[in-house]
């Protein structure tokens, strides 16, 4: 098992990465005083799952409840936070109780907007089961629901007490779901770490026959950069910004599709394919490097081509839209070389639709 730590001061917490951890354990660590779980998961995850970890909790003393929300981004709303709120009233849950997320990024998501929620604040654990919580979702404190005017619009930044990747979760997890999640494993690599791009470039196919050592080398970088950069700027006022490489292109193409008909992290792959022609069409990289970016897209099985029927126009309409833009004015996050990345706002909209209709034609 590895350990790694996110430094937040007295809100720190450890994230454990392995295979056959001892949940109970792990959990009874972060959680000295607590009596009452309350185990958020939904009708995919907690079938496979819950039984053992259910064991695992009451072996070291907790009372467990459990609360299955429905699967899929579509339930990421106001009603499911709503039942797992419900769920702690009605087990009479307390200060003195505690919520487990057992799922993806989005039951973490939501329950962790709870926790945060109920009572003012109860603490919580992650076990996040897909590839992208582990990565990315799990940690950092970021929770949220969406409204059907937005996604992600009402959330919270909360963090969690621990943070448990098994990656023996991954064995269930379907291969299209585990390259939405090495959408934003190779966003790691490129906006910091050019050793860790190049280990990708060499060992991303071993993902798809979950090879362990690979699979656990990957959720550590990823975990430990995330845990750096969150602990430098945890409410993203700066530094955090870098994160998002990828997901302004990216959340345009999710929108403008229909939330769902992408991955997310299908959608931050072809995001970041056109960023990355951007920052060439600008030179601030060279061609190798953007041939060496797009074919790891590719080796991850990351859409790399934008749908047909999408125009600059369409971009810039739904780019305009994002929280993240302010008085106006888009931000990108484009790399300036493999592993680092500057924010610009100087892109015109003209430079956005020349460059789609080039890479469209
Ligand atoms: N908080 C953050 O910082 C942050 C960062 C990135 C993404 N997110 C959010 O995360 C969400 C996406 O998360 P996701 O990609 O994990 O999607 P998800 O939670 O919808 O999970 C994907 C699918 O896999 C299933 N699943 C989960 N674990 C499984 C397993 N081990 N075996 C079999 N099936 C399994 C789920 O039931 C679901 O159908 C989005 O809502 C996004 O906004 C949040
Ligand atoms: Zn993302």
């Amino acid at each position: 098992m590895e350990t790694i730590t996110v430094g937040l001061g007295q809100r720190s917490y450890p994230i454990y990465i392995g295979t056959d951890l001892n949940y109970g354990e792990l959990i009874r660590e972060a959680l000295p005083k607590v009596t009452d779980v309350m185990v958020v998961t939904n009708t995919t995850v907690g079938p496979l799952y819950f039984d053992e970890l259910k064991t695992q909790l009451e072996e070291h003393d907790f009372n467990v409840s459990e609360c299955v929300l429905k699967d899929g981004e579509a339930y990421k709303t106001v009603d499911s936070w709503w039942q797992i709120l419900t769920a702690l009233m009605e087990k009479d849950f307390g200060r003195d109780g505690a919520v487990i997320a057992l799922g993806g990024g989005v039951v973490g998501d939501m329950a962790g907007f709870a926790a945060s929620a109920y009572q003012r604040g109860i603490p919580f654990v992650q076990i996040p089961t897909t590839l992208l919580a582990m990565v990315d979702s799990s940690v950092g404190g970021k929770t949220a629901i969406n409204h059907p005017l937005g996604k992600n619009m009402i959330g919270a930044f909360y963090q969690p007490k621990a943070v448990i990747a098994d990656l023996d979760c991954l064995k269930t997890l379907p291969e299209r779901e585990l390259t939405a999640g090495l959408g934003e494993v190779v966003k790691t690599g490129i906006i910091y770490d050019d050793k860790f791009f190049d280990f990708l470039k060499e060992q991303v196919s071993k993902v798809f026959s979950y090879d362990l050592d690979t699979l656990s080398h990957i959720v550590k970088r990823c975990c430990e950069i995330k845990a750096l950069v969150v602990s430098q700027d945890e409410k993203e006022h700066g530094l955090r910004a870098i994160l998002n490489y990828g997901h302004t292109f990216g959340h345009a193409i999710e929108a403008y599709l229909g939330f769902g008909t992408w991955l997310h992290g299908e959608a931050v792959g072809l995001g970041m394919v056109i960023a990355s022609a951007l920052a060439l069409d600008r030179k601030l990289i060279s061609k190798d490097d953007f041939d060496n970016m797009l074919e790891l897209c590719q080796s991850a099985k990351l859409p790399t081509v934008i749908p047909e029927r999408m125009t600059g126009n369409d971009f810039i309409e739904h780019m305009r839209h994002d929280k993240k833009v302010r008085h106006g004015v888009i931000r990108y996050v484009l790399p300036v070389r493999i592993g680092e990345v500057k924010i610009f706002s100087d892109v015109s909209d003209d430079e956005v639709r020349s460059l789609i209709s080039r890479m469209k034609a």
